[in-house]
């Protein structure tokens, strides 16, 4: 099969594409006949070197959608033919940049009908963690405020669509660009991150409950000063290794608590991918396909999620 590599840890030039054996299940796994794969910013930490993702030569993609084509002596959920999407790949397990993947029983879910390959790879990674921040880290509740910085995002636009199917009120943050089609997937009150009076504003749209930061670095201090009282914040992601509270002792007040959320410590991604099929297939989710790429062109995929701006998700068409 033929399947992106890096053979050491640099920048985007050491993918490659090689011909390589196409892998067997092990018995509590399935070969999936890829579709459809999504870059995440995590495919670049891993292949920086900076995580750490299993012994090289290693395939990055961390989601999938495709076909079963090998079921395991021990699987019996699923067979031959059916649709299905996965995430949790990428890291210790061999990723989904190739015309197959391995994957375990237990990452995967049935992609409903009426979904397209793409958009089950685009929703994987980013759908989970918009669930482990929202509902298992933050136990969102209907008619709460959440907010969630960088709407426009992977995560972002996914959480304002499940943070609004939950019941909640939802602000959010983005270029100007996007703020329409936010709105239209569920955002409440949509402000640009860069207007100088972002406090104040989120303030006025009401103290947000549950608060989804994935630059901590920036805006640790910033949620804490506008959160209501007992808010609990989902921390998913920061740009430098350090982030601080300026003002502790209003934490206290508030009595806030902070929930660090790495979606590959996801207890069931199949179970959580089956929440979220339920909601694909009922219209009250998706994700936006804002480009898709070829094998070849996964370098060039790797550095656009990192430097270009866009609504939703990249996506790898083997
Ligand atoms: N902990 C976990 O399990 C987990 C899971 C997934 C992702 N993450 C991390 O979370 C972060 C986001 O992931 P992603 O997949 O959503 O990435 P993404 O698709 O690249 O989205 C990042 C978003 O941040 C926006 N942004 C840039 N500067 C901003 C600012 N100053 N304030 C607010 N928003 C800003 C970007 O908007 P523009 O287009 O306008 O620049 C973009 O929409 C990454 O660091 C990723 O590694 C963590």
């Amino acid at each position: 099969m033929r399947a992106v590599r890096f053979h050491e840890h640099g920048g985007p030039e050491v993918l490659t594409v090689e011909e390589i054996p196409r892998p067997a299940p092990d018995a509590d796994e399935v070969l999936v006949d890829v579709d459809a794969a999504a870059i995440n910013p995590v495919d670049t930490y891993f292949r920086e070197g900076g995580y750490d993702p299993g012994e090289l030569p290693w395939i990055p993609g961390s989601d999938c959608a495709g076909t079963v084509a090998e079921v395991g002596a021990d699987v019996d959920g699923y067979d031959e033919g059916d649709r299905v999407f996965a995430t949790g790949l990428g890291n210790w397990l061999q990723g989904a940049c190739a015309e197959y993947a391995v994957v375990p029983e237990s990452h995967l879910a049935y992609l409903p009908d009426g979904v397209d390959f793409e958009t089950g790879a685009a929703i994987a990674l980013v759908g989970v963690t918009a669930w482990q921040t929202l509902v298992d880290a933050c136990s969102l509740e209907p008619g709460e405020r959440a907010l969630i910085h960088g709407g426009s995002g992977g995560v972002g636009h996914v959480a304002v669509q499940l943070a609004a199917a939950t019941g909640a009120r939802v602000t959010t943050t983005a270029a100007p660009e996007y703020h329409d089609r936010l709105r239209a997937l569920g955002a409440d009150d949509v402000f640009d991150y860069r207007r100088e009076d972002l406090e104040d504003a989120v303030v006025e749209a009401g103290r947000p409950d549950v608060i989804v930061d994935h630059r901590l670095d920036d805006y640790l201090s910033f949620d804490v000063d506008v959160a209501a009282q007992s808010a609990r914040i989902a921390a998913m992601g920061n740009t430098d290794p350090a982030a601080t509270f300026e003002n502790v002792p209003q934490c206290r007040a508030k009595d806030v608590s902070v929930h660090h959320v790495s979606m590959f410590n996801t207890p069931d991604f199949g179970a959580v991918l089956g929440r979220l099929a339920n909601l694909l297939e009922d219209g009250d989710l998706t994700a936006e396909v804002a480009d898709t790429y070829h094998l070849v062109e996964v370098a060039d995929a790797q550095e656009a999620v990192m430097s270009e701006s866009f609504l939703g998700k990249l996506v790898v068409t083997p």
